[in-house]
C-alpha cells in the first residue's frame, strides 16, 4: 500500500521488519517502534518540537569521549539505568540489593590488603574512616576470597577519572579474609552533583531539577559461586536521599556511620581519634540461575564510561 494514513503508518513500519531473523531484535524493535509512535501521537508533537529533540540528541553524542559518557548520564537522570536494574537483578530476600553502576567504575584498581589505608596519597582530605565489614551468603555463612570493588568521590565530590591527572584515588580491591572479614581506611563519602556541563545538565535545569546524588561509596562485591552485586552504600541523614538525582537509594542500603571516641580503639586500628565507623555487611545470593550479561566484564567497564 503506498497510501499511508495515521492509522496505517505504524503497522507499515512494522511489515517492514517481517525479514529479521533474530527473534530478540525483532521484538525490541517492535516495541520501540509502536512506543516512539505512540508517545508523538500522544503528545502531538510538533515539527519544531521534534526537531529540538534530534538537536538535544545530537549534542548528546556529541559530548560523549573516552572519559565522558553523556547517553549513560541521560539514561541515569531520566531514571532508565535503574529501571533495567531492577529487571535484571532482582535479588532474593536478605540479599544486598543492586543499584546503578554509574559512570565512575574503572576496571583494574589497585588491589589493598586487609586494612588497608586508601586514602594514602590523597589530594583532598576528608573525615577518616574505618569500614569493616562480613561478606556473607543469604543464609548467614561467611564467604572467604570475595572481592570487593569499591570507589567513591574524594572529598570535593569529584572522581578522580574526571580530572586530567586521573591517578587511582579512593578506589581500589580488597578481599574477604578466610572468616569473610574484610577492613579498610577511607574517607566519609559526602554529596556531590552529576556533571552538568552538558546537554543533560541543561535538560535537569529546564525540568527544575537539582542535579545532586546522595553522600555513598560505590561497591561491586563478586566471589565465586556467588551472584555478583553491583550496589552503593548510602549515608543516613543524607540531605538528598529522598531526591537523587540517578534514582539509585534503596532504604536497605542506608548506612550509619559511627563516631569513635575511645584511644585505645583508635590505636588498636591506626586511626586518629576520634574518627568514623561504618560496619557493613555485604550479602551474596547463590549463583543458580545467574545469566551471564549480570557479571561485569573489562569490556562492560570500559564501554560504561
Ligand atoms: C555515580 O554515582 O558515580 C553516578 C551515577 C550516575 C550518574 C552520575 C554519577
Ligand atoms: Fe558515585
Amino acid at each position: 500500500m503506498r497510501q499511508l494514513t495515521k492509522d496505517t503508518l505504524t503497522g507499515a513500519v512494522l511489515a517492514r521488519l517481517k525479514d529479521v531473523k533474530d527473534p530478540r531484535f525483532k521484538q525490541i524493535m517492535t516495541s520501540l517502534i509502536q512506543h516512539l509512535h505512540a508517545f508523538a501521537d500522544d503528545v502531538k508533537l510538533t515539527e519544531e518540537e521534534w526537531f529540538e529533540g534530534i538537536k538535544f540528541l545530537t549534542a548528546v553524542g556529541k559530548k560523549c569521549d573516552d572519559k565522558r559518557q553523556e547517553f549513560i548520564l541521560l539514561s541515569d537522570v531520566l531514571g532508565l539505568s535503574m529501571r533495567v536494574v531492577e529487571i535484571n537483578h532482582p535479588m532474593p530476600e536478605g540479599a544486598t540489593e543492586s543499584t546503578v553502576l554509574g559512570p565512575f567504575f574503572v576496571h583494574g584498581a589497585p588491589e589493598f590488603p586487609f586494612g588497608a589505608d586508601m586514602t594514602r596519597g590523597a589530594t583532598v582530605q576528608g573525615e577518616p574512616t574505618w569500614v569493616a565489614g562480613t561478606v556473607k551468603s543469604i543464609d548467614g555463612k561467611p564467604i572467604a576470597g570475595a572481592t570487593i570493588d569499591v570507589w567513591q568521590a574524594k572529598a570535593d565530590g569529584i572522581y578522580d577519572i574526571q580530572e586530567p591527572r586521573a591517578e587511582f584515588e579512593l578506589r581500589g580491591r580488597v578481599k574477604s579474609d578466610a572468616k569473610g572479614n574484610y577492613a579498610f581506611r577511607t574517607f566519609k563519602p559526602k554529596f556531590y552533583g552529576v556533571p552538568t556541563d552538558g546537554p543533560v545538565g541543561d535538560l535537569l535545569r529546564q525540568m527544575e531539577r537539582h542535579p545532586m546524588r546522595p553522600a555513598h561509596m560505590h561497591a561491586i562485591v563478586s566471589a565465586p559461586g556467588y551472584r555478583q552485586v553491583i550496589t552503593h552504600v548510602f549515608v543516613e541523614g543524607d540531605p538528598y536521599l529522598e531526591s537523587d538525582a540517578v534514582f539509585a537509594v534503596k532504604d536497605s542500603l542506608i548506612a550509619k556511620y559511627r563516631q569513635v571516641d575511645s584511644a585505645e580503639e583508635a590505636k588498636k586500628l591506626g586511626m586518629p581519634t576520634p574518627f568514623l565507623r561504618l560496619d557493613w555487611d555485604f550479602r551474596l545470593a547463590p549463583e543458580a540461575g545467574v545469566k551471564a550479561r549480570a557479571t561485569i566484564s573489562a569490556a562492560d567497564a570500559t564501554a560504561a564510561r
